[in-house]
């Protein structure tokens, strides 16, 4: 997705209206994050930052990874750096990725899971290795081109609006990271799979992690009972024996500023 001003503040009154719901129907994004973290070199480091850090789910990981480092939590969503702010002990931020109020060379490591695909990754990227030090590390996981096929399946051909965000390719995402500056570039990509007891609640799964950019109110009257229970009734034809299957398909990204850059 590529994120304009306007789309943004969409972005992040959707992440700060959800902030309340996020940890009860983020499992999935606790796996994702748990994973970049176990990638993570365990270095010495005076100034993390965790980048889009929601509520908080990388807090305790960073912590226990750099004991005697600074953690930043930075996010432009207010609720959601008041839920992490209730928790957790580090400094806040409420700050765009795109333009970071950091200086440059001043952070060690940046952790990023799941905020990129809501971002200009070129901008944000360029960003981060602006306010990384020399040998410092980004570890980033975002999601790529195939993600959430089922809700996009389900509304083809429903209307004329876009249900599901565009995501980057993976060669896209590697181009990016390299066009940064970024040198040691590794990526891993894997499908992360939820499964949901009904179609209602994976639209609200989705809408409660701030996905869905559209208030349902709207997207309801748009749709028109027909239509949604066309949707509903697609997204029940996928069904598994675990449930109705939710794919994000994911980049987990390390990478490093060369030294003495
Ligand atoms: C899916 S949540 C992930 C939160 C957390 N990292 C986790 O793993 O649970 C994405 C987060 O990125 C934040 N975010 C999205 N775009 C951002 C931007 N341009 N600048 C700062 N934060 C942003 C959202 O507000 C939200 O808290």
């Amino acid at each position: 997705m590529k994120a304009g001003s306007h789309q943004r503040a969409q972005v992040r009154s959707a992440f700060s209206r959800a902030s309340g719901r996020y940890d009860s129907a983020a499992a999935l994004q606790k796996r994702v994050c748990e994973r970049l973290l176990a990638g993570m070199f365990p270095a010495d480091a005076r100034c993390v930052l965790d980048l889009g850090c929601g509520t908080g789910f990388a807090s305790g990981g960073l912590t226990r990874l750099f004991p005697s480092a600074r953690l930043l939590a930075a996010d432009f969503a207010i609720g959601m750096l008041a839920a992490h702010a209730a928790g957790r002990d580090a400094v806040h931020v409420c700050a765009d990725a795109h333009a970071l109020p950091f200086a440059a060379g001043s952070i060690d490591r940046v952790f990023s899971s799941l905020m990129l695909q809501w971002c200009d990754p070129p901008q944000v990227l360029a960003e981060c290795r602006r306010v990384l030090a020399p040998g410092g590390r980004i570890a980033c996981a975002t999601v790529l081109d195939g993600t959430l096929a089922e809700i996009g399946a389900a509304f083809a051909g429903i209307d004329s609006h876009r249900h599901v965000v565009s995501f980057p390719r993976a060669d896209e995402l590697h181009a990016a990271v390299m066009g940064a500056g970024f040198v040691d570039v590794s990526m891993e990509c894997g499908d992360e799979v939820a499964y949901f007891a009904d179609a209602r609640s994976l639209l609200q799964a989705n809408r409660d992690i701030g996905a869905s950019r559209v208030p349902q109110g709207a997207r309801r009257g748009l749709l028109g009972r027909s239509a949604l229970a066309e949707v509903l009734s697609r997204l029940e034809r996928t069904r598994t024996a675990r449930g109705l299957p939710l794919t994000y398909r994911v980049a987990w990204v390390h990478a490093r500023v060369a030294d003495g850059e």
